[in-house]
C-alpha cells in the first residue's frame, strides 16, 4: 500500500520522467551510462507513493539519449574536478539525479544540488546518503546564488533544465552565476528552438501540461550573454561512439540523423563553455 504522496508541479514531474529514463537505461541489455541507482530510486518512489512510471510511455530513443547526455555530462565533470579537486560543482535542476554518486568526486569538491524546495524535500527522502548541499530555490529568484562559495573553481551543469525556464530568465541566471563564481565551465544539453518548441508536442511533456520553452541554434549565442562565457566545444550526440549501444531502430535512425549537422543539433547536443 502506498505510504506517502509526491505532490510536484507539472515541471517538477519531470524529473521523475529522466530519472526513470536512467533506471530503464541500467537494466537495458547494454546500459548507455548504467546507473542502478536510478533505478533502486525509482523502485522506492513506486512503492511509497505507487506512482506509476509506466504511464510515463518513454520511447527507447528518450531512454538512450538521457542516458548518454548524462554521461556526457559526467565527464566533463570528472575532468574538471580531476584538474580542480578544491572545486565546487553547482547541478542545477538536479532533480533526483545520482550524479554526485557516478561521479564520485574526491573529499575536496564541494557538490550544491539546486531545485526547488519540494524536490530537494524528496532528495533528502531517497538520497539520504548524498554528501552534497541542497540549495532549495527556484532558480529563477534574484539571489539564491549568494549560497554558493565564491572563492572557488566552479562547474554548473544544468541538464534537461534550459527549456523549463521562461524567457530569458536562464541566461540572467547564468549572468548571475558567472558574476559571483571567480572562474569555471558551464555544460548543459543545448536545445534549438525549434527542439524546445517541438518538446512542447512530446506526449509525455503535453501530458503534463507544460509549456514553457526557450532554446538557440547557434552554440556561440551564449558568448553574447554577458555571462563572460567562451565556448570550449559542443558536441553533437548523433556521432557519439556510444551510439553502437542504441537499440534498433533508434541506432539506424540517430547515424541517419549524424550525417546531417544541421538534423543533429535538433537531438541531442552538449555544449560547454569556461568563464
Ligand atoms: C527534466 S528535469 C531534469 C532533472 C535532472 N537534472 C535530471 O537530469 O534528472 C528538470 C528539473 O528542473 C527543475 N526546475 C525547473 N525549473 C526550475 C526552477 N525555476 N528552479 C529550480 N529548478 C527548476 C525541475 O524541478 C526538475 O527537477
Amino acid at each position: 500500500m502506498p505510504s506517502r504522496q509526491l505532490s510536484l508541479s507539472p515541471v517538477q514531474e519531470t524529473l521523475l520522467l529522466t530519472l526513470y529514463a536512467r533506471a530503464l537505461d541500467s537494466t537495458a541489455p547494454n546500459p548507455i551510462l548504467g546507473d542502478p541507482l536510478a533505478a533502486a530510486v525509482a523502485d522506492r518512489i513506486a512503492e511509497d507513493t505507487g506512482y506509476d512510471f509506466a504511464k510515463l510511455k518513454l520511447k527507447p530513443s528518450l531512454v538512450a539519449g538521457t542516458a548518454l547526455r548524462a554521461g556526457k555530462l559526467d565527464h566533463v565533470i570528472h575532468q574538471f574536478i580531476t584538474t580542480h579537486p578544491d572545486a565546487v560543482v553547482v547541478d542545477l535542476g538536479c532533480g533526483l539525479d545520482t550524479r554526485l554518486a557516478r561521479c564520485a568526486p574526491p573529499a575536496g569538491v564541494g557538490w550544491y544540488d539546486v531545485d526547488f524546495p519540494e524536490v530537494t524535500d524528496l532528495r533528502r527522502r531517497y538520497l539520504p546518503d548524498d554528501r552534497s548541499h541542497l540549495v532549495a530555490t527556484d532558480v529563477t529568484e534574484p539571489h539564491w546564488a549568494r549560497a554558493l562559495p565564491h572563492d572557488r573553481p566552479a562547474m554548473i551543469v544544468a541538464d534537461g533544465l534550459l527549456p523549463f525556464l521562461p524567457g530569458d530568465s536562464f541566461q540572467t541566471m547564468i549572468r548571475q552565476l558567472t558574476a559571483r563564481l571567480p572562474t569555471g565551465e558551464l555544460a548543459l544539453n543545448g536545445y534549438t528552438r525549434f527542439a524546445a518548441w517541438a518538446m512542447k508536442y512530446h506526449p509525455t511533456i503535453k501530458a503534463l501540461g507544460i509549456d514553457a520553452a526557450q532554446g538557440f541554434d547557434d552554440p556561440h549565442e551564449p558568448e553574447h550573454w554577458n555571462a563572460g562565457l567562451t565556448l570550449v566545444a559542443e558536441q553533437l550526440l548523433t556521432r557519439a561512439p556510444e551510439v553502437a549501444a542504441f537499440p534498433q531502430p533508434v541506432r539506424a535512425l540517430t547515424r541517419l540523423m549524424a550525417r546531417s549537422t544541421a538534423m543533429s543539433r535538433q537531438g541531442t547536443r552538449i555544449l560547454h563553455y569556461r568563464f
